[in-house]
């Protein structure tokens, strides 16, 4: 099949983030992150890995930007690490966590590459969570002044920042379940950890665009919920998924409302923390919506008693899988983009792919992820063709990182690394995606 054509400025790049690949934890005075104490936890991460190592980036960012540069990225999507900044999560800031990112930004623009920092990749000040961590109030004031320490130092040379990343994943993993740090198991007692993660980025959203005229965006995973049966149950399970991972952390940035979620029995009437004023900052003008797919979700209807009123039911066996399992359905990525473009009308900003990738065990002939990414290209082409405003796809990830509580058992990278020798080796999808964006810039 041809290649299909981009609109003349689209930007290609890769996405990453600090605590999944930087290492030196403990270096230049940083201070320690929820995900420092989580994975010390035993039991919790896969084999016990941790990511004081990591792709020890840290040290060796200068041969990771000479990648971004061989692979001819126009854009690099990063985490700063907030506890790097003010390692005690309020108070003093440490000048040596900014020097790190400072040092990083300047190597990207010597490359002709463009910095696109995410401010919060999920590794909270750990000092903040024992105050409540995203549950308080107070955090989101904490992460507007760590922002700002930010902007001060690299406003200069960074237009655009992603506030936050994913708050559905922070919330629902480490607040409800238990699966990432911090840990906790409150079901939907977790609620308040959206509303707080939202209401810091207003915060920020707007510092950061008055005080410094930089753009800014929000990044939310999507993932379509699909009914598993064509019956009223399922699809009635698929909505109520749909109002908790989309509508919640999608309303109220871009309508200034929250969804009724009463009407699905999660959360009785009015959320008693959300205060006056709440929904005019977290509504402050977006400049862009940061999309990140993998898969779509199938959804039932719960069995008798459950909390929640969805199940999550299995995609059937003839759909392909990536190595960690998740199906492969790359029209739900069109599907994605043409719904939020339906859903949100004029109010919608436009969009970019800041993450979408699988995993593959492959050490360089992976071409299941040249195949995953090449139909998932195509996917947003489709969606434009339909309409959708989209400005840039960035793939997950550069480098084979730490995957969470999969620690290094899904690899994710362009580049091959060796966990023991850090040596990295660039697959045949670093090739390919290399050959795409250059054949892009092409004139036509
Ligand atoms: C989303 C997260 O933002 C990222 O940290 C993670 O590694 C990828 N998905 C893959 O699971």
């Amino acid at each position: 099949m041809d290649e299909p054509r981009f609109p003349d400025g689209f930007v290609w790049g890769v996405a990453s983030s600090a605590f999944q690949v930087e290492g030196a934890l403990e270096e230049d005075g940083r201070g320690v992150s929820v995900w420092d104490a989580f994975t010390r936890r035993p039991g919790v991460i896969r084999d016990g890995h941790t990511a004081d190592v990591a792709c020890d980036h840290y040290h060796r960012y200068g041969e990771d930007i000479a990648l971004l540069a061989e692979l001819g990225v126009d854009v690099y999507r990063f985490s700063i690490a907030w506890p790097r900044v003010v390692p005690a999560g309020a108070g003093a800031v440490n000048p040596r966590g900014l020097d790190f990112y400072e040092r990083l930004v300047d190597g990207l623009l010597e490359r002709g590459i463009t910095p696109l920092p995410t401010l919060f990749h999920w590794d909270l000040p750990q000092a903040l969570e024992d105050a409540g961590g995203w549950l308080e109030r107070d955090t989101a004031h904490r992460f507007a002044e760590y922002v700002s320490a930010v902007a001060v130092r690299l406003g200069d040379r960074v237009g655009a920042w992603i506030t936050l990343n994913e708050p559905f994943e922070h919330m629902s993993l480490g607040y409800a379940l238990g699966e990432h740090a911090p840990g906790r198991t409150l079901l939907l007692d977790a609620l308040p950890a959206a509303h707080h993660q939202l209401l810091g980025h207003g915060l920020a959203a707007r510092l950061l665009r008055e005080e410094h005229g930089a753009k800014v965006l929000l990044t939310n995973s999507y993932s379509p919920a699909r009914p598993a049966r064509d019956t009223p149950a399922d699809r009635g399970a698929a909505d109520a998924y749909d109002a908790l991972h989309r509508r919640l952390f999608t309303d109220p940035v871009l309508l200034g409302r929250y969804p009724d979620l009463s009407a699905y029995g999660l959360a009785a009437g009015a959320l008693p923390y959300v205060r006056d004023g709440d929904l005019a900052v977290i509504s402050a003008p977006l400049d862009g919506l940061g999309v990140n797919y993998y898969n779509p979700t199938l959804l039932a209807a719960p069995p008798a008693g459950s909390p929640l009123p969805f199940d999550f039911a299995e995609f059937p066996p003839g759909v392909p899988r990536t190595a960690f399992g998740w199906p492969v359905v790359p029209d739900g990525l069109t599907q994605t983009l043409v719904e939020l473009t339906e859903l949100y009308g004029e109010a919608l900003p436009p969009l970019w792919i800041t993450e979408n990738g699988c995993s593959c065990d492959a050490y360089v002939e992976d071409g299941d992820r040249v195949a995953y990414l090449d139909a998932h290209v195509r996917a947003v082409h489709a969606a434009i063709e339909r309409g959708a405003d989209v400005r840039g796809y960035l793939v997950w990830t550069l480098t084979d990182n730490f995957e969470w509580a999969e620690g290094y058992h899904q690899r994710f990278g362009l580049v091959h690394v060796d966990h023991e020798t850090q040596k990295r080796t660039p697959r045949a999808s670093f090739t390919w995606y290399r050959d795409l964006i250059a054949a892009q810039r092409r004139p036509r």
